[in-house]
């Protein structure tokens, strides 16, 4: 489908939806839901293939009905009145958004959002997000192939510090945290305790500590939360971005084009008035010369 035109009209949408999505959000404290859903419609980029990512495909049934996005329609069905009052907003820009507030509002980085993205009517083949009951190389294979990396899997599995588990949905139950609706770095924490009582510890998350290269990340951020926060933001910008070039914004683009202008115009004025002065100098120093000669002459 065509990418939306970001004039000015469509980012004030943007602003209003974000509004929109914070009352939502807190309201029904469904943060959790929505990082998952934006981390799901985006997390099934192909590099290689330029297919998958963040594109809104798993609004389609035949996504949203994948086993590894159980639950999700409950994000979807909750996200649809913001999209009915803001039919301008592609279901791309729009859920990706809500996984930007998701962490914003549960106190988490602001992560820088640029809109733009298309949506597609194209769903992913079924298998393309991790398995949570492998190891550190299907990790690596599945967030390899979206073109991330050891330090994005680290600071992105931090997005577990949210939510629970529901063995209706995947088999697992429980909370990785104990305030599963405040986003900090409990989760690296937890994972480096050797008992967590009554917390989830997903085979995917036990890997983290038992690989070297991905445990230091996670003692990094278990120390250091302004480093989890830094790291988390980048990443996130990364994979909502997945395949997606940001458009030119017509409105920023023209405003600088403008600004432009007007400093090659003060810079035309400022020459002008310079080479006035000089010649009106040279001209004065003429006249004066002519005066002084003409003087000379009549003593003589
Ligand atoms: C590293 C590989 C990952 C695996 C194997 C994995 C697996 C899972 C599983 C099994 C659940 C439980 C679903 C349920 O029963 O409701 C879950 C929940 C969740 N995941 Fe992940 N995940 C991974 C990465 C991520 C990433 C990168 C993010 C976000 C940046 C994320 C955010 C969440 C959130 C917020 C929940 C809680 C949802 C809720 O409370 O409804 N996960 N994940």
């Amino acid at each position: 489908m065509a990418a939306p035109v970001v004039d000015a009209a469509y980012l004030k949408e943007i602003d209003k939806a974000r509004r929109d999505l914070r009352a939502l959000i807190s309201s029904k404290n469904c943060a959790p839901i929505m990082l998952r859903l934006a981390w799901h419609d985006a997390g099934t980029y192909d590099v290689n293939t330029k297919t998958g990512g963040p594109n809104g495909s798993i609004r389609l049934e035949e996504e949203y009905t994948h086993g590894s996005n159980a639950g999700l329609k409950i994000a979807i069905d909750l996200l649809e009145p913001i999209k009915e009052k803001h039919p301008k907003i592609t279901y791309a820009d729009l859920y990706q958004l809500a996984g930007v507030v998701a962490v914003e509002v549960t106190g988490g980085p602001t992560i820088d959002f640029v809109p733009g993205r298309r949506d597609s009517k194209v769903c992913p083949r079924e298998g393309r997000l991790p398995d949570a009951k492998k190891g550190p190389q299907h990790l690596r294979d599945i967030f390899y192939r979206m073109g991330l990396s050891d330090k994005d899997i680290v600071a992105l599995s931090g997005g577990h510090t949210l939510g629970k588990a529901h063995p209706e949905r995947s088999g697992f139950e429980g909370a990785w945290t104990k305030e599963p609706l405040k986003f900090d770095n409990s989760y690296f924490v937890e994972l480096l305790k050797e008992e967590s009582e009554g917390l989830l510890k997903l085979p995917t998350d036990k890997a983290l500590v038992e690989d070297p290269i991905f445990r230091h990340y996670v003692e990094l951020y278990a120390k250091d939360d302004d480093a989890f926060f830094r790291d988390y933001a980048e990443s996130h910008k990364k994979l909502s971005e997945l395949g997606f070039t940001p458009p030119r914004q017509s409105g920023s683009s023209s405003k600088c084009d403008t600004k432009a202008s007007v400093v090659l115009a003060q810079s035309a004025v400022g020459v002008a008035v310079a080479a006035a002065v000089v010649v009106l100098s040279y001209l004065y120093e003429i006249s004066k010369k002519s005066e002084r000669g003409a003087g000379l002459g009549g003593k003589h």
